[in-house]
């Protein structure tokens, strides 16, 4: 593949224990006849734009998602699996120094990171990340909060209610210049690591600029049971 310097980093390192009981980690269920994770792989596979994807699974699992891929993706070539972090940005520091190794990282090279269990990823979406990360350096994926979200400290009582119009809802992908991403996160003290487990926090919290790219209100992470139901209806329809 051509050498773009663009690095699709799909995050499967979890076990998704808000699914419940189930027998393999929610990234390998079924919707639509095909694990949640071929999906968002194939969003990856079709964009002209990556030279390489990092999938990066929990390591009793690697083995799974290598065939899950050789099975539904074989004519995919350009797919490295490999072991995931205790975290979710120490999985990302994982697709970091794997890229490092093998193909050199350089103060260009960007990181499209996305959640291995948001299938429904588009093309749109991956082209405004890799545009706006080789501009600024930094994006996150967002929708504008459709309910007004309301701060509790105490769990109890209503300590704020910020303006809806300055408020969004998170999604992914996110995408970085690496290098730079990594030095910032080298540079946190094991407590702040702890507390910050979004990758664009980091940035933020030490005042780098962070963009926003607009996201689809359909590009869900599927994280409880009932998530699977949405997506098989979205799949139905077309979304
Ligand atoms: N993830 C990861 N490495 C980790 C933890 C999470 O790559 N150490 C990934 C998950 O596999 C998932 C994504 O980050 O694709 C979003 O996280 P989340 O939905 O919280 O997944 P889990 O951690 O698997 O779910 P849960 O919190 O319910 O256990």
């Amino acid at each position: 593949m051509e050498k773009t310097n663009v690095f699709g980093v799909v995050l499967a390192g979890g076990i998704g224990s808000r699914m419940g009981n189930v027998e393999k980690p929610k990234q390998f269920m079924e919707i639509g006849n095909k694990p949640i994770i071929i999906h968002t792989i194939e969003k990856f596979a079709v964009h002209p734009g990556f030279e390489r994807i990092i999938v990066l699974s929990p390591k009793a699992w690697i083995g799974y998602t290598q065939d899950v891929i050789r099975k539904y993706l074989p004519k995919t070539a350009e797919v490295d699996v490999i072991e995931g972090g205790s975290t979710r940005n120490e999985t990302i520091m994982n697709a970091v120094r794997h890229i490092e190794k093998n193909y050199g990282l350089d103060d260009e090279t960007i990181i499209v990171t996305h959640d291995s269990v948001r299938p429904f990823v588009t093309h749109r979406i991956l082209e405004d990340n890799i545009r706006s990360a080789k501009l600024s350096g930094a994006c996150d994926t967002v929708i504008p909060a459709t309910d007004t979200i309301v701060e509790s400290a105490d769990h109890q009582c209503i300590t704020n209610i910020p303006d809806r119009k300055k408020m969004y809802q998170g999604q992914t992908p996110q995408s970085f210049r690496a290098a730079r991403l990594r030095e910032v996160y080298e540079g946190l003290s094991e407590e702040e690591k702890e507390i910050l487990t979004d990758a664009c926090k980091i940035l933020v919290l030490k005042g780098e600029k962070v963009e926003l790219v607009a996201g689809e209100v359909f590009n869900i992470k599927i994280t409880y049971p009932y998530d699977l139901r949405v997506a098989e209806s979205l799949l139905g329809g077309g979304y």
